[in-house]
């Protein structure tokens, strides 16, 4: 920090930090403009010689320009400084935030895993990463990988941009304050929030502890799916999602500009707050949803429906249908098929599977499956539900049932998931996995 920004730093004001009454704007990928003080934004036109207050006009691409009008993204941002103020990046050690590809061997055996602890230790958001699994490759921009989080401090003093991959994430313990360039987004249990490539942020914990999951998707950015037969509505409603309003910073100090490059974290000496943008304009930008806006189609006749019906999005490969990787829920619902086995089938799947647990249980798993924890079923990989859970579901009275205390997600992919070091010897996997299907009998009534 130099001497003049040491007076400063007293001196200066915060926005963010006098008032957290948050508020958005709707509608999933539309452009928006919107500015935190009057008059902010240039009219008629993106980068006028002289920006209003004096400001600096910055691009934020999130598409390569001559991408379709349809897929380009990019925001304009009109800040105080701009983003190439900082010292220069040094590589640092992270022990267990990795990027693809690592080192170990994909395995076809179903894993879980117990829940990651709470730190017993002082960690902030970025301290308490884990990475578990992972596919493609960071440096060719295809796959995506599985993290979790736990965290019992604010991010102090430091900012945060992942260039490798758009972030969502699905909090499972404790709201988040995500300040970003953009505005301020809150994420508790039940809602996810995507932050996209790029994007400087820092993250405070309202509970004082906060515990979640990740995709890190290196792919193409998420999307609403296609409906198909289903119609013009269902399933996650482009209005229900939530984007920033303009909110800025302007905050001196000795601070750390955290960049996630190519599977490394780096560290930038800053003297200012990179959250210093007055105003913007465009459509590449944070959002929240809350999953229980999302309406569920099911079956109201017989079987159980693929379940590609619960996508709330996706973040499609060159084949279309088959995902880089989706994001599906299994929220709460009504349960109504007649002479039908309920909770889903035995199945084997070329696609690969991470689900993980925010709310109560899962109706394929009795116990074992537990929130916070995860389950990889990859390429393949032979899976269905519990023998406890086949037992009572090929029995049950099948009157309507309602599934109340469940939320459940998935991050499917057509790539193969890596697990990594951590995830095998970490000290949370379940070693006797397999045996919750050992009570299965074979069963063939000869006729
Ligand atoms: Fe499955």
């Amino acid at each position: 920090m130099t001497s003049k920004a040491a007076q400063q730093k007293d001196a200066t004001s915060s926005k963010l930090d006098k008032s957290l009454q948050v508020s958005y704007q709707s509608g999933f990928g539309n452009h928006f403009a919107t500015e935190a003080e009057k008059d902010a934004l240039p009219k008629g036109q993106n980068s006028p010689q002289r920006v209003p207050y004096d400001l600096y006009a910055e691009q934020l691409s999130g598409s390569s320009f001559f991408a379709a009008r349809h897929e380009n993204l990019r925001s304009w941002l009109y800040r105080i400084r701009p983003s190439v103020l900082h010292g220069p990046f040094q590589k640092i050690c992270h022990p267990y935030l990795l990027g693809r590809p690592f080192q170990n061997v994909a395995s076809p055996n179903q894993l879980r895993w117990n829940p990651l602890p709470i730190p017993e230790k002082p960690a902030d958001f970025l301290d308490g990463l884990v990475t578990i699994a992972g596919n493609g490759d960071v440096s060719s921009v295809r796959g995506c990988a599985v993290h979790l989080y736990a965290a019992n401090k604010n991010m102090e003093g430091r900012y945060f941009y992942n260039a490798d991959g758009e972030m969502l994430i699905v909090p499972e313990q404790g709201a988040l304050t995500i300040s970003t360039e953009c505005g301020i987004i809150q994420a508790k249990p039940g809602e996810i929030a995507v932050i996209p490539v790029g994007m400087k942020i820092n993250i405070a914990l309202d509970a004082g502890q906060a515990r979640g999951y990740i995709c890190e998707n290196y792919g193409p950015h998420f999307r609403l799916p296609n409906l198909g037969p289903i119609g013009a509505n269902g399933l996650a409603n482009p209005r229900d999602f939530l984007y920033p309003v303009a909110s800025y910073e302007e905050k001196l100090g000795d601070f750390e500009l955290i960049s996630k490059f190519q599977g490394n974290l780096w560290k930038a000496t800053i003297d200012h707050s990179p959250l210093d943008v007055v105003a913007w304009h465009g459509n590449y930008a944070p959002y929240k949803y809350d999953l229980a806006l999302f309406q569920v189609v099911n079956s109201v006749s017989f079987d159980h429906n693929d379940p590609s019906i619960f996508t709330v999005l996706t973040s499609p490969s060159e084949l279309a249908g088959t995902a880089n990787v989706d994001f599906a829920i299994f929220p709460p619902r009504w349960n109504v098929a007649e002479h039908t086995f309920r909770p889903p089938y035995y199945h084997r799947n070329v696609m690969s599977e991470y689900m993980g647990l925010i709310v109560g249980s899962y109706e394929a798993k009795q116990e074992g499956f537990v929130p916070g924890g995860g389950s990889l079923h990859n390429r393949m990989s032979a899976h269905g539900p519990d023998s406890a859970t086949f037992e009572k579901a090929a029995t049950a009275a099948l009157s309507p049932k309602k599934m109340a205390d469940t939320l459940a997600f998935m991050f499917e992919s057509s790539l193969v998931f890596q697990t990594t070091e951590f995830a095998l010897c970490g000290g949370l996997t379940q070693s006797d996995y397999l045996d919750c299907w050992q009570g299965l009998k074979g069963q063939f009534k000869k006729p």
